[in-house]
């Protein structure tokens, strides 16, 4: 059998992501994942959460680390993943679905980038659209542990745009975007699941 792409912090963050989801996406039927590296949170979500149909996506250039773990999938509720950068406006996605998810893309991805994907949402998410968003976040200007210090310092190493992002800075281009924070998640390893719906 050949190994599927594998992220141990996706073993790690999986139930605790879920705990949260299955409240916040009890009355929703589909849901758009943004950035879903190996989807192992697409393919376990998908599983435990049967009344969702869960469409993966990544930037082009990594959807083949996406697509073999969703090819394995035996259920009929995920959908093959498509190719999506969220920096490349309009998203080749017809009708934006009722729910959102993205996990450890927002510190990876450009500033720019994440104001473009505030930007399409702005423009396309109807009224009560819900966004999940799972990752690290300063509050304040601080971080919120040393881990994460440590993670910001390794993250300016790997790519100088990626950065811990201001908790605030996000909810302010979220309200910009027509979105009201609902919920703010503690989550292990000083980690947060945010929540945000649509006005
Ligand atoms: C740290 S990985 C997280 C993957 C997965 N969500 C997880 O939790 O393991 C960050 C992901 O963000 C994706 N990404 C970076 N820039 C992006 C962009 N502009 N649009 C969509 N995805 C992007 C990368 O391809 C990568 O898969």
């Amino acid at each position: 059998m050949t190994q599927l792409p594998f992220s141990q912090a996706c073993e790690n963050n999986k139930e605790p992501i879920l705990g949260v989801l299955r409240r916040v996406f009890a009355d929703r039927s589909r849901v758009l994942e943004i950035a879903s590296g190996t989807a192992q949170h697409a393919t376990w979500f998908a599983q435990q959460l049967p009344h969702v149909c869960w469409q993966p996506s990544e930037m082009p250039a990594n959807l083949a680390i996406a697509r073999p773990r969703c090819e394995e999938y035996s259920g009929d509720n995920l959908s093959a993943p498509v190719a999506l950068d969220v920096s490349q406006r309009p998203w080749p996605i017809e009708a934006l679905p009722d729910a959102l998810f993205t996990a450890n893309s927002l510190h990876i991805m450009p500033w720019e980038s994440v104001q473009d994907l505030f930007a399409e949402l702005a423009g396309r998410a109807a009224k009560e659209t819900l966004l999940v968003v799972y990752g690290p976040f300063n509050y304040a200007g601080r971080y919120t542990s040393e881990s994460n210090a440590r993670f910001d310092q390794w993250l300016a190493e790997q790519n100088e745009s990626s950065a811990i992002r201001d908790f605030e800075r996000v909810d302010e281009l979220a309200r910009e975007a027509g979105f009201e924070l609902l919920e703010d998640n503690p989550m292990p390893a000083n980690n947060r699941l945010l929540v945000w719906r649509r006005n």
